[in-house]
């Protein structure tokens, strides 16, 4: 079982140091996942994560992270007008969104490989992820899609709360805390994220429908699509999920 590393590199930016301290995978996996907003692809990694080793590196965590950014400093104008995009459920500027990842390029090609959750979103991001990859020496496994109807997933995002200390991610219905309002893990508060909000998922879900054809395209056209139906619960997706991720590679089978 590995665990999810501090992850502090890709939330703050280059010069921040992770504390890399978790056992290494045998194999280090290079793998992209796709899919629209609340299929469960934050969920989904946590599993992977865990059986398989890698970091989550999720565009919109860095994002969640600077909006919460506690030191005082007012945000740079770019990751102002960001912030202000993803509030209302819009799709950051592509320019934005790739220098982020440039920027942390060293997350890329560090040996515990990586779990990319919301980039590319465009054909755009994903010609540039292709380049930034090049240039640390790294290559992707797969590009995993998940997909699930539309109705299941305003349910999903519209039942989403997160706790405001520790960010664990929780589901009214489908994965209740034990108090509620509270944590399980620390006892901090719950809330709903603002583009977990009606009229912003609403946004969100358009904002992916125009912009996900051409990067599912992209991936098929260079064999490492792989498509997971993600209607069932949690371990029932995660069964599918490790079957193709086993399939990618016998040998690393532990
Ligand atoms: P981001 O943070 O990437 O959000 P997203 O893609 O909208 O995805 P989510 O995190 O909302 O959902 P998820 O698929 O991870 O689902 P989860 O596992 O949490 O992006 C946010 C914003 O940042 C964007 O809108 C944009 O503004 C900006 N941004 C980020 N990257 C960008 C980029 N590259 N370009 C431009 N802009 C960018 O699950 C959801 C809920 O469902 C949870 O409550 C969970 O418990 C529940 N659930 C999950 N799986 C299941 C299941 N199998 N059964 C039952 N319940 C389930």
């Amino acid at each position: 079982m590995y665990s999810i590393g501090n992850r502090v590199e890709w939330l703050q930016g280059p010069g921040a140091n992770c504390a890399k301290t978790g056992p290494v995978a045998p194999r280090p996996w290079h793998l992209v996942l796709l899919g629209p907003p609340g299929v469960g692809k934050g969920t989904q990694a946590e599993k992977i994560i865990g059986e398989f080793g890698a970091c989550h590196l999720s565009t919109g965590d860095v994002f969640r992270y600077a909006a919460r950014d506690t030191s005082g400093q007012a945000p740079s104008p770019a990751m102002a007008t960001a912030l202000a995009a993803m509030k209302r459920g819009e799709l950051v500027s592509d320019n934005t969104v790739v220098e982020l990842v440039r920027e942390r390029a060293g997350c890329l090609a560090c040996q515990y490989g990586f779990l990319l959750d919301g980039f590319p979103r465009t054909l755009e991001q994903a010609h540039a992820l292709n380049g930034i990859l090049a240039s640390v020496e790294r290559k992707l496994d797969a590009a995993i899609n998940y997909f699930a109807p539309e109705p299941l997933i305003i349910e999903r995002l519209s039942g989403r709360r997160v706790c405001k200390q520790c960010r664990t991610g929780y589901h009214v219905a489908n994965k209740p805390p034990r108090v509620a309002g509270r944590c399980d893990a620390c006892g901090g508060e719950l809330f709903q994220r603002d583009d977990d909000k009606p009229e912003a998922i609403r946004t969100r879900l358009q904002a992916y429908a125009a912009t996900c054809n051409p990067v599912l395209e992209y991936y098929r056209r260079q064999g490492l699509l792989r498509e997971i139906e993600a209607s069932g619960d949690p371990e029932a997706v995660f069964a599918h999920t490790r079957a193709v991720i086993e399939k990618l590679d016998p040998v690393a089978r532990r």
